[in-house]
């Protein structure tokens, strides 16, 4: 399939999922090449055709729901916005959680991919945040994504030299072992993970967090009507002063009023009703 072939039915399809062409723009080549396996698979000779397919076929949406799902991710990933998490953000959250009395940092990672971004919060965690505490403060992450294979990649946790070279070299030497070309994170920087399998835009966790991180899928691949909806319910459950963390390229829609700007630069957020620091 030629690419403004591509493009043209994108544009016509992406709305239909409550989904944004924008977001697409620069990743649509792994999109189209799933949909030209797909076309392969039906024995369908063109893009037109596969416009009829889905016509006549209403389950064939979730099917092209998924082959629209991008799953791009590493360790790390703006390392400006970890620095920031690390240096202002978990400190202040955690001992926010002590002068309530609590002893657990509850963060939820939504769209997870293969465990790099909530890995990522569990090694600067232990290693660099950790023993700033006295009292001492527990951290548990809940993982979320919608693509079940997700689960056994965030288990496995061994990831290819691309994924982990942003992370500080002693953080990898520290907190992996290395076995051929893969990177295997040691048992003790798996513990404080979870993982379910969840789909954003149907399922929410009844627990309230201190921490949700949502970057580069809801406000990058959804409708506004759907980011907004998605946004109420990860409203609903942080705790007043909790953050939010949206990718650096994202956005918030526009008129907003239940967060205020922590770094108007970095995509973090946090829920009204709190002194912040
Ligand atoms: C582009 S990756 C981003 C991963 C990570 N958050 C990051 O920023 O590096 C998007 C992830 O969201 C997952 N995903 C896609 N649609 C989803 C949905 N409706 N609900 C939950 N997860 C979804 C994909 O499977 C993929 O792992």
């Amino acid at each position: 399939m030629r690419d403004d072939e591509c493009v043209q039915f994108l544009q016509w399809a992406l709305p239909q999922l409550r989904m944004r062409w924008p977001g697409f723009r620069k990743v649509r080549g792994q999109v189209c090449k799933r949909i030209t396996r797909r076309l392969t698979q039906l024995g369908l000779d063109a893009v037109t055709d596969y416009r009829d397919y889905l016509g006549g076929h209403a389950d064939e949406w979730c099917v092209l729901d998924k082959l629209c799902q991008v799953t791009i991710s590493r360790f790390y990933r703006d390392k400006l916005m970890y620095r920031f998490l690390a240096r202002k953000v978990l400190p202040n959250l955690a001992q926010q959680v002590l002068d309530q009395g609590a002893d657990c940092l509850r963060v939820w990672s939504v769209g997870c991919g293969s465990g790099e971004e909530p890995y990522t919060i569990a090694l600067i965690w232990q290693l660099q945040m950790q023993s700033q505490f006295p009292r001492p403060v527990s951290l548990r992450l809940l993982a979320t994504d919608t693509n079940p294979v997700m689960r056994q990649r965030v288990a496995d946790a061994s990831y290819t030299y691309s994924s982990v070279k942003n992370l500080p070299a002693k953080w990898r030497d520290t907190a992996f072992t290395q076995d051929a070309e893969r990177y295997c994170l040691k048992p003790e920087y798996k513990n404080d993970i979870q993982f379910m399998q969840a789909d954003v835009r149907t399922a929410i966790p009844m627990e309230t967090f201190d921490l949700v991180l949502c970057r580069n899928l809801v406000f990058t691949y959804f409708d506004e009507g759907l980011q907004r909806r998605i946004l109420d319910r990860m409203q609903a459950v942080l705790r007043p002063g909790g953050a939010l963390v949206i990718g650096i390229h994202e956005h918030l829609p526009e008129g907003v009023s239940e967060f205020t700007e922590w770094s108007a630069k970095l995509e973090i957020y946090r829920k009204a009703n709190a002194n912040s620091g």
